[in-house]
C-alpha cells in the first residue's frame, strides 16, 4: 500500500496537467494486438473515460497488422509486405475492411461502452473523414491520407462522444483504401491541432541502446529525433514510429509520445506525472 502522503503528493502532480489538457485533444494510436486480450482493452477504455471525464477530448486511432495477417492465412493468401506496406489486392482489401471495420473497432467499442455509453466507431470511409489517394500501383489498394474531414470528430467530441477510428480510407471515388495507422492517427493529429498524440507500442519508448531497456530517451526533439534516425542511432521498427512523432510536431500538435502500450495505464502516468514513463517529443522548451 502507498503512503497516503506519497499518494496525494501524486494526485497534486496531476492537477496542473488535468488543468492544462481540459478541454483539448489527445488523439491515442493503438495497435491491434493488444486488443485481442479483453483485460487490456478494458483497462484502455478506463483510461480513455478518465481522460474524457476530466474534460479532455479523446480520440483513439486503431490499426490491426497482426489479426490482419491471422485472417489472411485463414482465408489461404500469405500477407505479402514491400517496404513494409502490405500489398493489398481487392480479397486483401476486403479482409482489412473486416478485421479492423468489423472485429477489432467493434472490440474498443464494446470495452468503452461497458463502461459509459460514449463511444462511437468510424471507419476513415465515412462521411470521407481520411481521403485517400493511391500510394503506388504495385501495392494494390495502399493509400495515404490526403485530407483528414475533423469536423465530423469535432462534433462527436462536441457530443460528448469518444470516436474510435478505423484506419480505413476512401479515395474520392468512393474506393477503400488500406492505410498505414500510424500515419493516419498522425494526420488526425494535425488536422484537428491535437495538444498530444501517443502511440502505444510493444516498447518501453525510444532506447539509446537498443539492447538496454533502462536506456530510455525521456524527451528529445524533432530534430534531435531526425539526427538519431539519420545517425542510424535508432533500429527497424522505432524509426518509422519516431518519424510520425516528429512529423506530428513539425505539423503543429504539442507533444508526441510513445509508451509501452502493455503496460497497465501508462497513458495515466504518461499525462498526468512530471517524468512519464515514455519517450515524448516535443520542441526545447515548447511543452
Ligand atoms: N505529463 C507531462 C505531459 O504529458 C510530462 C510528460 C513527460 N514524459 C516524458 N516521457 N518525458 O506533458
Amino acid at each position: 500500500m502507498m503512503d497516503p502522503n506519497d499518494t496525494a503528493q501524486l494526485l497534486i502532480q496531476a492537477l496542473p496537467y488535468i488543468r492544462r489538457f481540459t478541454g483539448k485533444t489527445v488523439v491515442v494510436k493503438v495497435g491491434g494486438l493488444p486488443m485481442t486480450d479483453p483485460v487490456r482493452a478494458r483497462s484502455l477504455a478506463k483510461d480513455v473515460l478518465l481522460l474524457h471525464s476530466v474534460g479532455i477530448r479523446p480520440v483513439l486511432v486503431h490499426g490491426g497488422g497482426p489479426q490482419i495477417d491471422e485472417q489472411m492465412r485463414r482465408a489461404g493468401k500469405q500477407p505479402e509486405f514491400r517496404d513494409g506496406l502490405r500489398v493489398t489486392d481487392a480479397e486483401t482489401l476486403d479482409i482489412v475492411r473486416m478485421v479492423l471495420v468489423g472485429k477489432i473497432n467493434r472490440e474498443l467499442v464494446s470495452a468503452l461502452n461497458a463502461l459509459e455509453p460514449v463511444a462511437v466507431g468510424v471507419a476513415g470511409e465515412d462521411g470521407r473523414l481520411l481521403e485517400t489517394q493511391p500510394l503506388d500501383p504495385r501495392l494494390g489498394f495502399v493509400g495515404k491520407v490526403s485530407e483528414v474531414r475533423a469536423g465530423l470528430l469535432e462534433a462527436l467530441l462536441d457530443d460528448g462522444l469518444v470516436p474510435i477510428v478505423s484506419t480505413v480510407g476512401a479515395g474520392k471515388d468512393g474506393q477503400p483504401y488500406n492505410i498505414n495507422a500510424d500515419d493516419a492517427a498522425r494526420a488526425i493529429a494535425v488536422a484537428m491541432g491535437a495538444e498530444k498524440i501517443i502511440y502505444l507500442t510493444g516498447v518501453p519508448g525510444l532506447l539509446a541502446d537498443p539492447s538496454d531497456p533502462t536506456s530510455l530517451v525521456q524527451r528529445l526533439s524533432p530534430g534531435e529525433a531526425r539526427r538519431r534516425i539519420a545517425d542510424s542511432g535508432v533500429t527497424g521498427g522505432m524509426i518509422p514510429k519516431l518519424q510520425a512523432c516528429a512529423e506530428a510536431v513539425e505539423g503543429g500538435v504539442r507533444s508526441a509520445h510513445m509508451i509501452d502500450g502493455r503496460d497497465d495505464h501508462g497513458i495515466l502516468v504518461e499525462l498526468f506525472t512530471d517524468s512519464g514513463i515514455g519517450t515524448m517529443v516535443c520542441e526545447a522548451g515548447g511543452a
